[in-house]
């Protein structure tokens, strides 16, 4: 696969490239990539089958979730433990909705992907935010203020790992001690993990999932998985749920009521070829992003004075820091003077941070770069 090839997405209806088209896009979580071969051929023979009738899974897609989740997690899963989504945010929102009454809480770490700070507003609910905290070189869990806020109104817990947007890829013993965190509270563990698959040291640190918890600290999760980040088929719109618990899984699934659309058939078929199919060009994919965040990192290191940037070992997205530069509002900053496409961070509960999208050819990472440096003055 060509990494480096220069896609014109503007005019393809993509939200990134065609939302803003005055402005040069780094920001929304998808890349400038062409999904892999196999993914591609797939979704065509469904396509040439030529009806496209309401879809079910269908046998192929369940053999690929079980050898994913046989292979790159080393747990073995029963069909019905599974829920098949549209997309991740609406089970965030099922969720807080199944879980959550008006008035009790949803518990998040922040800065997180920003859905996670307004799913709790679908159940009429509040959100308890704390800070993630910056500690031996790198972003960890506020133990201390987590249990100094937790209270009988906290009802689940909602984790992102990997982190969005702090490029953390989460210790074994991290996510155990918040899955302790969780059972001493009674909390839904909810863990997010659609970027399980873009680690990008994976041989220095694998992923671990919450679906690896020892079995007593299994009992009250939900894990949400999807192809959509690592093989770049957002907009196909398919992601799952595995919940072994049946009382919470009939519980989170009563939630849908009539809120969700069916699946659209041609994302079932996308799904399967990119778990059966997809791994050698994932590979390649995890080697041109490692490039990528190095120079990213780098750059942001040098040229970019008193300025921070965390060491990302996972997605292709980075968090930014301006502060001790003095720069406020830096994305509002950067699209101003250089026309340039950033998330602000405090969109994710980090003000005066961007965030940058390195999912996209080499060329064009030191194209925005180039542009980002001189509007922030340096
Ligand atoms: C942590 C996280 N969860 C969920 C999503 C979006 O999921 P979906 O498009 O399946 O709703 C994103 C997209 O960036 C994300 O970063």
């Amino acid at each position: 696969m060509n990494f480096d090839s220069i896609i014109t997405r503007r005019g393809s209806g993509s939200i990134k490239w065609d939302r803003r088209p005055e402005l040069d896009p780094f920001w929304v979580a998808d890349m400038d990539f062409v999904s892999p071969q196999p993914v591609l051929d797939a979704i065509q023979q469904r396509l040439s089958h030529g009806v496209l009738g309401y879809a079910q899974p269908h046998e192929g897609i369940a053999e690929a979730l079980d050898s994913y989740l046989g292979s790159r997690h080393e747990v073995k899963v029963d069909e019905e433990q599974i829920v098949h989504l549209g997309g991740l945010v609406p089970a965030l929102s099922l969720a807080a909705r199944a879980f959550v009454k008006p008035g009790e809480e949803v518990m998040i770490c922040t800065p997180v992907y920003y859905p996670f700070l307004h799913v709790a507003g679908d159940a009429k609910a509040e959100t308890l935010a704390i800070p993630h905290v910056f500690s031996d070189g790198r972003w960890t869990f506020d133990w201390e203020q987590m249990e100094a806020q937790v209270s009988s109104k906290t009802k689940i817990f909602i984790l992102c790992n990997p982190q969005n947007p702090l490029g953390r890829n989460f210790t074994p013993d991290e996510i155990i001690k918040v899955a302790e965190f969780c059972q001493r509270h009674d909390l839904v563990l909810v863990s997010d993990e659609i970027h399980c698959d873009l680690v990008l040291n994976e041989d220095e640190q694998a992923f671990y999932s919450a679906l690896k918890l020892p079995e007593n600290l299994r009992e009250k999760l939900i894990v949400l998985q999807a192809p959509s980040k690592t093989y770049n088929i957002a907009g196909m719109g398919y992601a799952f749920a595995i919940i072994e618990n049946p009382t919470i899984r009939r519980k989170f699934c009563a939630a849908r009521g009539h809120t969700l659309a069916e699946i659209n058939c041609l994302a079932f078929y996308a799904a399967e070829a990119a778990y059966k199919h997809g791994e050698p060009w994932r590979q390649e994919l995890l080697a041109y992003l490692r490039k990528n965040r190095d120079t990213v990192t780098d750059f942001v290191r040098s040229e970019l004075p008193a300025c921070s940037i965390p060491f990302n070992e996972a997605t292709y997205l980075a968090l930014i820091d301006t502060r001790a530069a003095g720069i406020k509002n830096p994305a509002k900053v950067i699209e101003e003077n250089a026309q340039v496409w950033v998330n602000d961070g405090a969109a994710f509960g980090a003000p005066d941070h961007f965030r940058f999208n390195y999912g996209c050819p080499h060329a064009r990472v030191l194209e925005g770069l180039e542009k980002i440096k001189p509007a922030l003055g340096f």
